[in-house]
C-alpha cells in the first residue's frame, strides 16, 4: 500500500483533468484491506480504478482509493467454457488480448473499452451488442463497514443498462477486489455481430465467416474511427445514457421528426440515441472554451487541453437543458461526477 498527499490529479482520469487528489491510496495488496477499513470507515473516499468514467469537478478533499490488484487466472476448465478470475486492477483491454490469446470467446464486442476490470460491473459495461452482463459469472466485494469479502452472483449484481446496485443501493459500500468471468473455448464461441456496424465491416473485408479476433479487429476499427483517444484528446466516453422513452412519447416526438432513429427495449420502452438528441441540437464538434463535443460523436465531452472539471460539468448541463427545451427528454449522466463535499 502506498499513500501520498497532494497528487496531481492528471495521470488518474482520462479527461486529463489537473484536480488535485488530497489522499491518494494505492491499494496493491488484498491484505492490506483489514489495515485499511477503520481508515475509510471515518473516512468516506473515492474508489478509483482506471479513472475513464470519472469528471473530477474540483480539488478533492475526501481520500481517493486506487485499487491495483493484479492477477488474472482460470479457476475452473470444462470442455466447452472456462472460469477465469480477474483482479480489479487488471487493465480491461488487457485482459481481452490476453482473451484473445487463449481463444477464449465472449469479450470481443468489448474490445477496447478504457478502464479497469473492477469498474466492470459498477456501470455494467457495454458495446456492439454485448453487456458485461452476458459474460459475468461472480463478482466479489469487500464490504467496509463488515470488513468482510462477499461474492455475488451475475443475477444479485441488479445489472442494467449501464448499471448495476454497486451503483445505486450499494453505492459506497464495497469495494470490488475481483470478477469472475466465464468465457467460451474454441468451438463454442457464439459470435455476436447483430450490431450492425460490425455486420458492415466485416462484409467490406469480404469476411464471411468471422473469428472472434476477426470481431475484436473489427470493433477496434469502429472505435478508433469514432471515439477520440484518451491519449490524445482527454474524455470519458459517452457522457450521457441514451435515454429510455414510453412508445406513446415516441409516436409524439415522431410527428415533429419523422426520421428519429429508435431501437426497441420492450413492448412499452424504446431507447432513442443521445448522440442524435445532441446532434440536433447543433451540439457537436461545438468548442465551448476548454471543451466541448466530439467531432464525430456528440455524446462525448472533450477536454481539449485546458478544461476545468467545473466547465465540462456546465457544459454538460446547458446539453441537458438544450435537449430538455428542445424534445421533452432528461438526458441521465452516465459519466459519474467526483466533486468537493
Ligand atoms: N448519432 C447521431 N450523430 C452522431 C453520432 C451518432 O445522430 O454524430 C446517432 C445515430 O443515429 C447513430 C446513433 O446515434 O446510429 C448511435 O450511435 P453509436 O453507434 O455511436 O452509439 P451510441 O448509442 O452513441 C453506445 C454506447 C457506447 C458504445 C456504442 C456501441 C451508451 C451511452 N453508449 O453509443 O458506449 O460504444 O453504443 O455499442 O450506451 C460508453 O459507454 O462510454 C460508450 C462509448
Amino acid at each position: 500500500m502506498i499513500i501520498q498527499n497532494n497528487v496531481p490529479g492528471k495521470a488518474y482520469n482520462t479527461f486529463g483533468l489537473n484536480s488535485q487528489l488530497s489522499k491518494l491510496i494505492v491499494l496493491d495488496d488484498r491484505k492490506d484491506l483489514a489495515y485499511l477499513r477503520p481508515y475509510l470507515q471515518e473516512h468516506p473516499s473515492w474508489i478509483l480504478g482506471g479513472g475513464s468514467n470519472i469528471l473530477i469537478e474540483d480539488n478533492l478533499n475526501k481520500p481517493v482509493v486506487r485499487v491495483n490488484l493484479k492477477g488474472i487466472q482460470v479457476i475452473k476448465d470444462n470442455e466447452d467454457h472456462v472460469l477465469v478470475s480477474v483482479m480489479a486492477g487488471e487493465n480491461w483491454h488487457e485482459l481481452v488480448l490476453w482473451s484473445l490469446g487463449q481463444d477464449y470467446g465472449g469479450l470481443e464486442n468489448l474490445s477496447l473499452i478504457p478502464g479497469r476490470c473492477g469498474a466492470a460491473p459498477m456501470q455494467n459495461i457495454g458495446a456492439y451488442g454485448i453487456e458485461l452482463k452476458d459474460v459475468l459469472h461472480t463478482v466479489h466485494a469487500y464490504h467496509i463497514e463488515q470488513g468482510l469479502e462477499l461474492s455475488f452472483h451475475n443475477q444479485e449484481c441488479g445489472l442494467g443498462y449501464r448499471t448495476s446496485n454497486f451503483k445505486t443501493k450499494w453505492k459506497g459500500q464495497y469495494l470490488i477486489t475481483e470478477i469472475v468471468l466465464r468465457l467460451t473455448k474454441i468451438g463454442h464461441h457464439v459470435i455476436n455481430t447483430s450490431y450492425g456496424a460490425i455486420e458492415k465491416e466485416l462484409a467490406h473485408k469480404g469476411i464471411t465467416e468471422p473469428t472472434i479476433k476477426d470481431v475484436s479487429n473489427v470493433v477496434c476499427e469502429i472505435r478508433k474511427r469514432k471515439l477520440p483517444d484518451p491519449e490524445i484528446i482527454g474524455n470519458a466516453g459517452s457522457f450521457f445514457k441514451n435515454p429510455i422513452i414510453e412508445r406513446k412519447q415516441l409516436v409524439a416526438l415522431q410527428e415533429k421528426n419523422k426520421e428519429v432513429p429508435f431501437y426497441e427495449v420492450d413492448s412499452d420502452n424504446i431507447k432513442i440515441p443521445a448522440a442524435w438528441l445532441i446532434d440536433q441540437c447543433g451540439w457537436k464538434g461545438k468548442v465551448v472554451g476548454g471543451t466541448g463535443t466530439h467531432k464525430n460523436q456528440p455524446l462525448v465531452l472533450v477536454n481539449h487541453g485546458t478544461a476545468t472539471g467545473s466547465e465540462i460539468y456546465a457544459l454538460s448541463e446547458e446539453i441537458k437543458v438544450s435537449v430538455a427545451s428542445r424534445f421533452g427528454i432528461e438526458l441521465e449522466r452516465e459519466v459519474n461526477v467526483w466533486s468537493k463535499q
